[in-house]
């Protein structure tokens, strides 16, 4: 099977070899099947198209050197620009209250803002001995609060914890294998952490993360979320981008992601 599609910019020829490959009981539903994947391709070039028109050009360091233990400026750990996206998942998870887990402290910014909603209780995990140093001065500001630190790697700790209302997650990759694994080989970054949060919700609650895509999430994300998860909403929150992000994030949107257990 050979389909061409063509635009003013741009052709696009898929060719099928295998005549098993996408095989129904009948040609046409073949050729309705392979039409829209390519439709929804062709038109996904297209938006992308218009999308990169308004990127910045960043500084992207493209090594990531280990920084689980690493001491590192407040811009270095999160970039002023995701401020507003943390405001929307603070807002997220903490809708129907209870108690909340959070997956990376950093500088404390998410955490603020999910103290300014009545929840019962927040549980932090944090791997980074400076961070969670920091986490002890921030925490003075919340006396009458139920805040506790769980001062390690999640992967190591979050089987003990139990069962939340909302799971904030909020880390990056500590090394160049983690960036192997969850960036370039994922569809979105927290996809490795999927099965550990469905497992560590109650029913009807919710996990929350952004997903470095711009004005929607693609079908192979959503499916994985769909196999964990009941339900999703997606909120598009816009960003005001400096020229020179240092993240590997170039786009004036991004994609906030809210699962129901
Ligand atoms: C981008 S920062 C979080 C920023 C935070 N949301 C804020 O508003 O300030 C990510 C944090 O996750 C922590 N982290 C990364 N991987 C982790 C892991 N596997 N387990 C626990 N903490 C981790 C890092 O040390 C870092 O403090």
């Amino acid at each position: 099977m050979r389909k061409i599609k063509r635009s003013g910019s741009f052709e696009m020829t898929l060719v099928i070899n295998d005549e098993n490959f996408i095989n129904p009981p009948k040609q046409a539903q073949r050729n309705a099947v392979v039409n829209r994947a390519v439709k929804e391709f062709t038109a996904d070039l297209s938006a992308l198209n218009e999308q990169t028109k308004r990127f910045v050009p960043g500084e992207t360091v493209n090594t990531v050197n280990d920084r689980t233990q690493k001491v590192l400026t407040e811009q270095e750990i999160m970039e002023d620009w995701q401020i507003p996206v943390m405001e929307v998942m603070a807002k997220v998870i903490t809708e129907r209250g209870g108690d909340i887990l959070e997956i990376g402290f950093g500088r404390g910014v998410s955490a603020d803002m999910i103290q300014k909603h009545p929840i019962d209780s927040h549980t932090i995990i944090e791997c980074n001995d400076a961070v969670v140093n920091d986490f002890h001065q921030w925490k003075n500001k919340y006396p009458n609060s139920n805040i506790e630190i769980v001062h390690s790697l999640w992967q190591d700790t979050i089987e003990d914890l139990g069962q939340f209302d909302g799971i904030f997650f909020h880390t990056y990759p500590l090394n160049e294998d983690e960036y192997m694994q969850y960036v370039n080989g994922s569809i979105t970054f927290a996809q490795h952490f999927f099965a550990h949060a469905a497992a560590h919700l109650k029913p009807g609650g919710s996990f929350t993360y952004f997903s470095n895509e711009i004005d929607s999430v693609s079908r192979e994300h959503q499916r994985e979320l769909l196999s964990h998860f009941s339900s999703f909403s997606v909120q598009i929150v816009p960003l005001d981008m400096p020229e020179d992000v240092k993240d590997t994030w170039w786009a004036d949107t991004i994609a906030v992601i809210k699962a129901v257990k």
